[in-house]
């Protein structure tokens, strides 16, 4: 959050649905470290079991449609799990983002398109990002750090073109896609795509 921590702190100290809390929880202290800690108590409940994709590795052969089994094969074929990979399909390494990415994108360079090299400083990891865990990704659009990518398939396009060269037909875009859907789970008990519609 940056130089916003002070704005962010006044806020949570004025809010109705979150002062309470901190004053029963934290006895009234609203600071950097307090929100810190709330943030990180709520991602450790951020479990999403129950995906299609998962249920079909259970054994429940109805879970996924042919397409969607077609995208995961496709996934796999053309390469994206080179970077993607293990059970969460990323979150294991860090890769660079092409140049032609940037030149495609247009705009200035901003500091953010540096990646890594902001942490390290170090030139080889100059535009080197971690590869995002595609688990819940239909959910959490726009995509890319810069948020360039507006909808999942134009993402899934996006990356088949710098990632790997590859011009993707159109059907085999939109079964990767749909096999994408597939990773989306439950929370508590609730599908999270039902739950971001609302
Ligand atoms: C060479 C490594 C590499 C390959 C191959 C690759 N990706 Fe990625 N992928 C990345 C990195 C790194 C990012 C983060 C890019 C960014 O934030 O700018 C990313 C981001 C994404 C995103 C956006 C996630 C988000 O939350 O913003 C999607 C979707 C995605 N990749 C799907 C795919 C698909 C589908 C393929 C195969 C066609 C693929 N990737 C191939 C490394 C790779």
């Amino acid at each position: 959050m940056g130089d916003a921590w002070p704005e962010v702190v006044e806020k949570v100290a004025a809010s109705e649905k979150y002062r309470p809390a901190f004053d029963e929880l934290f006895g009234g202290d609203v600071s950097v470290e307090t929100i810190t800690e709330a943030i990180a108590e709520f991602e450790r409940t951020l479990v999403t079991p129950n995906a299609p994709f998962d249920k079909y590795l259970k054994g429940d052969k109805t879970a996924l449609t042919e397409e969607e089994k077609r995208g995961a094969l496709l996934f796999a074929e053309v390469g994206c799990t080179s970077c993607h990979s293990g059970a969460y399909f990323g979150g294991e390494n860090y890769q660079k983002i092409a140049e032609s990415y940037f030149a495609d994108r247009g705009g200035e360079i901003q500091e953010a398109d540096l990646g890594r090299y902001n942490v390290t400083g170090n030139d080889a990891h100059m535009h080197m990002f971690k590869t995002p865990i595609l688990r819940n990704v239909e959910v959490t659009w726009p995509y890319f750090h810069d948020g360039s990518a507006p909808d999942l398939k134009t993402a899934v396009e996006t990356m088949a073109e710098h990632q790997l060269g590859l011009e993707l037909p159109e059907a085999d875009a939109t079964a990767i896609t749909a096999f994408l859907q597939t990773l989306t789970g439950e929370y508590q008990g609730q599908p999270l795509d039902e739950m971001s519609a609302n």
